[in-house]
């Protein structure tokens, strides 16, 4: 349904093709956004094509552009892309990660380095080159994880390099001031789809459902929903991490 608060406004989606991030390009194109639908992989340029196709379907606008995130030459490349194109930017929603569950001990030194430079020093520079380029009244929201509020093995590259994400989030909420550009992360729990599955150990899920009270996975429409919520009337928070898990760990 087109929102008033949104129609019209330059989203980039991060990751935006598939999984979360194509739900939530989705979603915000529905809801009358311009959506920049960055992917990754050469291969998801098919699935890039559709979401792009499915977002204007749904009342938006939409175009696709595939990055390397890790250059901060390629970010560049990225929002200038999406300004040159739409004249602004309401919104950056980075929805880029990388996981593989593996004890420390099996950790190589190229797991180490691809972990924080997607996990981290992406977040960071989208981040910084989004708030040269944003909207007055904007909003900047990056996926992290739950596993931030766990105590477990096995995701020590992964959740450590999220976690200076809300570092990240805390100085650039203040940076900000003056504004209105809200600034938060959103942390899901262990989520049904392919980034899950390609991490997760046998017995895994199991564990995961039996840690919730509804013994369920996170799904994407448990967490697109507070994507629109925190880029239209919930811009009053700011800094914040929210764990959005069912009640999978709390913090
Ligand atoms: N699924 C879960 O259990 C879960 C739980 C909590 C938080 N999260 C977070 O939620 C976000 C979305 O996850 P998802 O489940 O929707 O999985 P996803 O679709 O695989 O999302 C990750 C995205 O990051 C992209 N990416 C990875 N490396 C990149 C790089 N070097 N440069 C640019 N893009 C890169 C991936 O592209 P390619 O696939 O082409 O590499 C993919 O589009 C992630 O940040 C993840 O950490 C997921």
């Amino acid at each position: 349904m087109p929102d008033s608060a949104l129609s019209g406004k330059t989203v980039l989606v991060t990751g935006g093709a598939k999984n979360l991030g194509g739900a939530i390009s989705r979603d915000l194109a529905a809801a009358g956004a311009r959506i920049a639908v960055h992917y990754h992989s050469p291969s998801d340029k098919g699935l890039a094509d559709e979401t792009v196709a499915a977002c204007v379907a749904a009342g938006g606008d939409a175009f696709a552009v595939e990055a390397e995130l890790t250059s901060v030459t390629e970010i560049r490349r990225v929002l200038d892309s999406v300004t040159g194109r739409y004249g602004a930017l309401y919104a950056t929603v980075n929805t880029a990660g990388l996981a593989r569950g593996n004890p420390m001990t099996e950790v190589t030194e190229d797991e180490y380095d691809a972990h924080f430079a997607i996990n981290s020093k992406a977040a960071f520079f989208v981040m910084a080159e989004t708030a040269k380029r944003i909207d007055d009244g904007g909003a900047i929201l990056n996926l992290v994880s739950s596993l931030l509020a766990a105590y477990t093995g096995r995701y020590s590259v992964y959740a450590g390099s999220k976690a200076p994400v809300e570092h990240f989030t805390r100085a650039l909420s203040k940076e900000l001031a003056g504004r209105r550009v809200s600034v938060n992360n959103l942390a899901p729990g262990p989520m049904d789809t392919s980034f899950f599955w390609n991490a997760a150990a046998p017995g895994e899920e199991e564990f995961s459902r039996a840690q919730t009270p509804y013994g369920e996975l996170t799904k994407v429409e448990h967490i697109v929903p507070w994507v629109r919520f925190l880029l239209t009337d919930g811009w009053w928070l700011n800094g914040q991490t929210v764990f959005l898990n069912g009640g999978f760990a709390t913090r």
